[in-house]
């Protein structure tokens, strides 16, 4: 596969903590995204960008571009920018996932959005599968769409020796993850470019804000007075302020989730549910 046709891949190493076991993990999975051959890949070490825990005042969905982000973050912006898809990977701490990671996707909105994230965890006996329930949950919020199947070290002090996991499962689990991740990442790069959503977005965004322009006549329809929002008897519910979109994580929920992988052609659900060294996030 050409260059142009790969996907852009960005592996997160979430931890940035001393003595990290994060880059071991991220450096074996960058290895699997490069001979899979259906990616361009960049490991993105968070414990190299500046990542303030205190954030400017307006949330980034709403400033956009104009987001004022300190210098020393400008690499990991460009490279969430550019990127067709992420694999985080992150260990767990406290049944949750590190706080740099959080301040990482704090400090991002529309990089995030409408691009697919799949997790590589790994941890004592839940292998960090409470983290990537964590981040699944995050994501969402970010109109990120994230991979069912990921991988999941538990114990893996045990289960890995010189860079690598000492079992061979875990590369064919890799393998399902990127295929499905490879799927998403071009039917969602195909779909940001066949519609402007990022852009209008943007704009629904600075009108819902603050002081921000009225929206047209046909959104404010829409959006804010149609009957939907009012209830039975007449009185209007609370529900986005005029002119706001309801959030297109609703719609889809309303509408119902995207094709199944079998429906779409995407590889099944076998593999990575099964018990191993290397398992996906599951009880
Ligand atoms: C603050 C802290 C909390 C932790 N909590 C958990 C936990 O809840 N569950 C777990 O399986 N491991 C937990 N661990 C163990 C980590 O999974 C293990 O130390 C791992 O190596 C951390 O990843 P890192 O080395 O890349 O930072 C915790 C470790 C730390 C430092």
């Amino acid at each position: 596969m050409e260059n142009e046709s790969k996907h852009r891949l960005a592996v997160i190493v979430g931890s940035v903590r001393e003595g990290r076991f994060g880059p071991v993990v991220a450096s074996w999975v960058a290895e699997q995204a490069r001979s899979h051959g259906g990616f361009e890949v960049e490991v993105v070490d968070l414990a190299e960008v500046e990542l303030p825990l205190a954030l400017p005042a307006m949330p980034p969905k709403l400033a956009g571009a104009d987001y004022p982000r300190p210098a020393g973050m400008a690499a990991l912006t460009a490279a969430l920018e550019a990127a067709d898809g992420f694999i985080v990977v992150t260990p767990e701490y406290n049944h949750s996932y590190p706080a740099a990671l959080k301040a990482a996707i704090d400090w991002h909105f529309t990089q995030w959005a409408a691009k697919p994230v799949a997790f590589v965890s790994y941890g004592g006996g839940a292998g960090g599968r409470h983290a990537v329930l964590h981040l699944e949950n995050v994501f969402s919020e970010l109109h990120a769409v994230t991979i069912r199947d990921g991988l999941a070290f538990p114990n893996y002090f045990t289960a890995w020796r010189d860079g690598r996991p000492l079992s061979d499962e875990p590369a064919g689990y890799a393998k399902t993850m990127l295929d499905q991740l490879a799927w998403w990442s071009g039917a969602l790069r195909a779909a940001r470019e066949a519609s402007p959503t990022r852009r209008e977005r943007h704009r629904a965004a600075r009108t819902c804000s603050p002081g921000g322009p009225a929206a047209p006549r046909s959104r404010r329809r829409r959006g804010g007075v149609s009957g939907r929002s009012r209830s039975p008897g007449g009185r209007r519910r609370p529900g986005p302020r005029r002119g706001c979109r309801r959030s297109p994580h609703r719609s889809r929920r309303r509408a119902g989730r995207p094709p199944s992988g079998a429906a779409a052609g995407r590889p099944g659900r076998a593999g990575p549910r099964s018990p191993g060294p290397a398992r996906r996030r599951s009880g």
